[in-house]
């Protein structure tokens, strides 16, 4: 009965794979000490601003959050010299990228990007049944803009570039970003993802999408990332009036909730923990390279809060990904993203990446007998 129920895309689509929490691997291996290092979140945790806020907010929670985000959307068009018809906010950028399949896609749409990128995308693109046509990253694991270029084509209805990708933490460039948007007929949506804006920013080739402002682009932000607010969902994008008037119609209203939206406020007032959390970023990035590098595995360059290496077969990221966990270390394992030879590792605490060395070079002797080095 279900099967007739769903349309004929879904059979077959998976369901997202999360990070591992930390409560089952407490469960799973009895464990305390245990460190999280596979959902790009921020270690520092959330801004002390953005708790106060939210704390503030519980007192009324039997009342509907402002359904039009008054305080959150003002905030946002202040910082980023917009309207508010500019913004859209929802449950994560994710939440917003629903929408925008939901708005946007219908059976057969033609949807272009690259392999090994944000996953979520590809499901929501599949779940409501569009095509999605993929190119191969360039060999350093670059959005490769020449092969999309060549692939737009009559159908192609939207583009999703992530910049930096996740999971390889690597970025277009100014030069590249505006070859693209050459190529790009301005009936083509493209949907530009930039939930790891905060810490990409900070490189002088990389192009802020706030500085262009096609029509036909749509920005994607989240507090999920440098804002260390995962846990209450909120993602915002920027577009051309008339597309984020689209995304409005079929945008459930309440959303994001009222927590969600107060602490977010917090987060963007917040200035100092955000230079924390970049600060702290930076730092412990240079210390895995090098930690990584010392024990000869070769890290992909990355302009986010994770770092990517290869290990060079399915079996020996599986292998690595479990032995950590019986240290109380959570990577991420790279299957779903169909990359099965690399392991991904968020950055963490000082402490957190301590654990994380340790665990290491405890695990890798027997890990090198079994599988060496690519
Ligand atoms: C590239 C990219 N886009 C979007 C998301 C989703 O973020 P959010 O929590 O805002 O839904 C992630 C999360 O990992 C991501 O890596």
């Amino acid at each position: 009965m279900q099967k007739e129920l769903a349309p004929s895309y879904l059979k077959d689509l998976k369901v997202y794979q999360a990070g591992k929490p930390i409560d089952e691997v407490a469960r799973e291996r009895g464990l305390t000490n245990i460190s999280k290092l596979a959902s790009n979140e921020n270690p520092l945790g959330p801004s002390p601003y953005a708790i106060r806020e939210m704390t503030r907010g519980l007192w009324d929670l039997h009342r509907y959050p402002d359904m039009h985000a008054y305080s959150l959307k003002s905030k946002l068009a202040e910082i980023y010299n917009l309207k508010l018809e500019n913004i859209i906010l929802g449950n994560g950028s994710e939440g917003i990228m629903a929408y925008i399949a939901r708005a946007f896609l219908q059976p057969n749409d033609e949807v272009l990007t690259c392999d090994n990128t944000f996953i979520g995308f590809y499901i929501l693109a599949r779940s409501v049944g569009a095509k999605l046509k993929t190119v191969s990253l360039t060999e350093d694991y670059r959005f490769d803009v020449k092969a999309l270029a060549k692939n737009i084509t009559d159908k192609t209805k939207v583009v999703y570039i992530a910049n930096p990708n996740n999971p390889t933490g690597t970025y277009i460039t100014k030069d590249e970003f505006d070859f693209l948007m050459e190529h790009i007929p301005s009936h083509v949506l493209v949907i530009l993802d930039e939930a790891y804006f905060e810490f990409a920013v900070q490189q002088e080739d990389y192009p802020d999408s706030m500085d262009y402002r096609y029509d036909n682009v749509l920005t994607l932000r989240t507090f999920s990332k440098a804002y260390g607010l995962s846990g209450i969902r909120v993602g915002y994008g920027f577009g051309h009036e008339e597309l984020i008037a689209y995304l409005t119609k079929v945008k459930l209203p309440f959303e994001p909730n009222l927590i969600g939206q107060l602490g977010s406020v917090g987060a963007l007032e917040d200035r100092p923990h955000l230079e924390r959390t970049l600060k702290n970023n930076t730092k412990r990035y240079g210390e895995i390279i090098e930690y990584l590098e010392s024990k000869n595995f070769k890290p992909i360059k990355s302009i986010t809060n994770f770092v990517t290496f290869k290990t060079g077969s399915r079996e020996a990221s599986d292998y690595l990904f479990d032995q950590l966990l019986n240290h109380g270390v959570i990577i991420r394992p790279l299957k779903a993203n169909e990359m099965p030879d690399f392991v991904r590792v968020s950055i963490g605490t000082k402490d957190e990446m301590r654990h994380f060395y340790k665990a290491m070079d405890e695990v890798l002797p027997e890990y090198d007998k079994k599988f060496g080095r690519v």
